[in-house]
C-alpha cells in the first residue's frame, strides 16, 4: 500500500449515520438521550474505516457469486489462521485444533457452559471488558474478583491477591490478552506466572487473544499457549480477525486448544448449538477472514501508524488543556483509557458534561466493573478530524 492510499483510507470520513451502525445510530437508548443526531460517538470498540480492499474485494466476489447457501469453513480458512498466528504471534497451531465460533462472545459463553457448573467459580481481573462478568453472572456462576493494580497509570496483577483468588473454587480463569480496557500487553514474566499459578490450582485458562494484532510495534503479543509447554492442555485461545480489520459484522472467531478432549467437548457444545441452528457461518465471513489473514497485513501496518498518531494527538491535548485529566498511552488496541479522577467529578457529571455540553458520546468506565470508576473510554479509530472534532468537545464540555 503507497502513502497516497493509506492517506485515502484512514483520513475518509465515512457518513455511518447512513448503514444501521450501533455506534453511530442507538446512542439515544444507549446513553438515555433525546436527540443524539449531533453527538459524535467514540464508545463501542468498531473503528469508523472501511475494511481493507483486499476484503473487500473478496467478498465482493462472494457476492458476485450469487448464490448463498449454507456454508463451512474449509482447510484454506483454517491454513490461513494457521499461517497468520504463526507469522505474527510464532504461535504453531495445527488445523484441527481450531472450533470456529461466529464471535469471541458467544465461544467465551461456550468454555463456561461446556467447562464449569452452578457450584464453580470464575476468576477476572478487573477492570475488565463487560461480558467477563456479565456471561458468569448471567450463568449463575460465582465470580470472584482480582483487582488489578494500578500506579500511574500502568496496570499490573498482585500475585499473593491473584493465587488468593484462585483457592476461592475457581474452575476458570478468563484472561484479558492484551487487555480491554487499558490496552496492556502482559509480559512474559506474568503470564508464566499466571500458568503456573493456574497449573498449581488445576484451573482451566480462556485466554482472549482479540485484540492481539493491534499492539504497537514497541510492544509484543505473546500468545499464552506459544509459552505454557506441557500447560499449553489447560488454555483455550479465542483468536479473530474482526477486531483487526473491522469486521464485527461479519461475524467468525475460534477457540483454540491443542488437547482433543477440551475440542471435542467444545464440539459437543457447537453440535448442540448446530441442532438449534446457531452458530453457522456466513459465506462472507469465510471470505473476509481468508483474505484478512492472507493479504491485510500491510493495511494492519498503515492502521497502526494512524492509531498512534491519533493517541499521541488526544493525549497531548486533552492532558495540556484539561486539567486534572491524565492518559498513559496503551500498547495496544485502539482505545485510551481516560483517567479524570483527579478533577473530583463524580461519572455522572462527566457523562452529562460529555453528553450534554460537549455531544461527544465515551464509555464510562464503570461499565468495566467498580474498579474502572474515574476512568472513561475512548474510541480513537476514526479519521484524524473525528479526533481532532472529539478533543475539541471534551475540551468544550470539561472546561
Ligand atoms: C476483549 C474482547 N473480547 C471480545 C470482544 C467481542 O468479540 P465478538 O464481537 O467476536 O463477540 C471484544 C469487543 O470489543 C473485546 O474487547
Amino acid at each position: 500500500m503507497n502513502s497516497f492510499e493509506a492517506i485515502t483510507i484512514f483520513e475518509n470520513v465515512i457518513d455511518r449515520r447512513k448503514a444501521p451502525s450501533v455506534k453511530w445510530n442507538t446512542m439515544e437508548q444507549v446513553f438515555g438521550v433525546d436527540d443524539a443526531s449531533d453527538i459524535l460517538p467514540m464508545w463501542i470498540a468498531d473503528m469508523d474505516f472501511a475494511a481493507p480492499k483486499v476484503v473487500i474485494d473478496a467478498m465482493q466476489e462472494c457476492l458476485d457469486h450469487g448464490v448463498f447457501g449454507y456454508s463451512y469453513l474449509d482447510e484454506t480458512c483454517k491454513d490461513a489462521v494457521r499461517l497468520w498466528l504463526e507469522n505474527r504471534h510464532a504461535w504453531y497451531t495445527q488445523n484441527d485444533w481450531m472450533v470456529l465460533h461466529h464471535g469471541v462472545v458467544p465461544a467465551i459463553a461456550s468454555v463456561i457452559e461446556t467447562f464449569t457448573t452452578k457450584e464453580d467459580s470464575i476468576l477476572i481481573t478487573t477492570p475488565i471488558y463487560p461480558p467477563f462478568f456479565q456471561l458468569p453472572n448471567r450463568m449463575q456462576r460465582t465470580l470472584v474478583e482480582c483487582v488489578l493494580t494500578e500506579e500511574e497509570g500502568n496496570y499490573s496483577i498482585d500475585f499473593v491477591e491473584f493465587e488468593k483468588a484462585l483457592q476461592q473454587n475457581v474452575k476458570l480463569f478468563l484472561l484479558c490478552n492484551p487487555h480491554n480496557p487499558g490496552g496492556i500487553v502482559w509480559t512474559e514474566k506474568e503470564l508464566k506466572k499466571i500458568i503456573e499459578l493456574c497449573a498449581r490450582y488445576d484451573v482451566l485458562i480462556l485466554s482472549d487473544e482479540i485484540h492481539a494484532d493491534l499492539v504497537f510495534p514497541e510492544y509484543k503479543h505473546i500468545a499464552l499457549a506459544a509459552i505454557a509447554g506441557e500447560e499449553a492442555k489447560r488454555i483455550i485461545t479465542c483468536v479473530a480477525p474482526t477486531k483487526t480489520f473491522n469486521l464485527a459484522g461479519v461475524q467468525a472467531a475460534f477457540l483454540i486448544s491443542p488437547d482433543a478432549n477440551i475440542r471435542e467437548q467444545l464440539e459437543q457444545d457447537r453440535l448442540v448449538h448446530g441442532q438449534m441452528g446457531i452458530n453457522r457461518l456466513s459465506p462472507f465471513a469465510a471470505s473476509a477472514l481468508k483474505a484478512a489473514y492472507k493479504e491485510g497485513y500491510p493495511w494492519l501496518l498503515k492502521l497502526l501508524e494512524i492509531l498512534s498518531l491519533n493517541m499521541d494527538y488526544v493525549i497531548q491535548e486533552l492532558t495540556e488543556k484539561v486539567e486534572g485529566i491524565k492518559i498513559k498511552k496503551p500498547h495496544a488496541t485502539y482505545l485510551l483509557w481516560i483517567d479524570y479522577r483527579d478533577t473530583g467529578l463524580t461519572e455522572e457529571k462527566v457523562m452529562k458534561k460529555l453528553l450534554d455540553k460537549g455531544r461527544l458520546a465515551l464509555e464510562p468506565g464503570s461499565k468495566y466493573g467498580e474498579a474502572g470508576k474515574g476512568f472513561l473510554r475512548m474510541n480513537v479509530a476514526c479519521a484524524p478530524s473525528l479526533v481532532k472534532d472529539g478533543v475539541q468537545r471534551f475540551i468544550t464540555a470539561l472546561s
